[in-house]
């Protein structure tokens, strides 16, 4: 018996990292999965390796930053599967010129010194792209799912990825923790509106996690020991980690919890912030 048997889930940003992760670990559990992705090639090979293992998987392309591309996304999967009853909300990106491709070119290609990106002198295109893509694009995921979910006797469960960047402030990444901190706000506005629909909706706070989004930091020896040391738990954390989460919160299992943020963390909060 799964524990997600005869629930449908879609996942944002399930092409890769911990939205694959997401992907993977509810199929396990029994869910149908819609894997939706800018990058429908990869979102593709996500829900050909679900099927491979059993289960069953579909892909779309979205850009969640597009109201219209979420409502179709939501569309897609009641006429794939029937009816949502779960999402993970986890497309996102870590600076406005970051783009998710494999681990090792993401390594050698992306940012490593954020020092030109501090808050002064950040354009403000790129502050609204990650503004647009990680808060307002998380907005139009929940409230196109939401619609689906309004009429079910079962409600539904809505789960945000944020970060610890909610709650902490990192140098070069104002844009970023502002939208997490937002997603976090957003969960709470949204569970308290969409409670009387049995709607739950909560929040996770991975710590440092081992994706391609990190890649270019997790290639360091330095930054890794660095970021080791001040996680109490000494590792970081691997997409199943935030998954397993998620699956706590998208299930039954987690019925009298909304409004909630779970950090995955390592205890690097409760370290950081006391
Ligand atoms: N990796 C970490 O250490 C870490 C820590 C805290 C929070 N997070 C958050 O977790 C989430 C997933 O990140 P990840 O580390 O798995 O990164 P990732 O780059 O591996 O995966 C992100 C996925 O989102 C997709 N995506 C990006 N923009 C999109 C858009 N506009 N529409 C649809 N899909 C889009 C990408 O194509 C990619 O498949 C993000 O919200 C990120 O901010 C990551």
């Amino acid at each position: 018996m799964g524990r997600m048997d005869g629930k449908v889930a879609v996942i944002t940003g399930g092409a890769s990292g911990i939205g694959r992760g997401c992907a993977l670990r509810f199929a396990e559990e029994g869910a149908s999965v819609m894997v939706a992705d800018l990058n429908l090639d990869r979102a593709n090979e996500v829900a050909d390796e679900v099927v491979g293992a059993g289960g069953a998987a579909q892909a779309v392309q979205v850009d969640t930053a597009s109201e219209e591309a979420c409502e179709a996304m939501a569309a897609a999967t009641v006429d794939a599967f029937g009816k949502i009853d779960a999402c993970v909300a986890a497309a996102g990106i870590s600076h406005a010129g970051y783009v998710s491709r494999d681990a090792e070119t993401q390594a050698t290609e992306d940012r490593f010194d954020k020092d030109d990106m501090l808050a002064l002198d950040k354009s403000v295109d790129s502050w609204q792209r990650v503004i647009d893509v990680n808060l307002t694009g998380v907005m139009l995921t929940d409230r196109a799912v939401a619609r689906h979910m309004l009429g079910s006797e079962s409600g539904g469960a809505i789960v945000n990825i944020a970060s610890v960047a909610a709650v902490t402030a990192l140098k070069g990444s104002a844009d970023y923790c502002v939208s997490k901190a937002g997603v976090w706000m957003l969960t709470k506005c949204l569970a308290i509106e969409l409670a009387r629909n049995k709607i739950r909706v909560n929040a996770v706070g991975p710590g440092y996690i081992r994706t391609s989004m990190s890649a270019a930091v997790t290639v360091h020896d330095g930054w890794v020991k660095a970021r080791e040391k001040e996680t109490p738990l000494r590792r970081l954390g691997e997409p199943v980690d935030i998954a397993n989460a998620c699956l706590y919160l998208a299930s039954d299992e987690s019925s009298f919890v909304t409004g909630e943020i779970l950090f995955p963390d390592g205890g690097l909060n409760a370290h950081v912030r006391g």
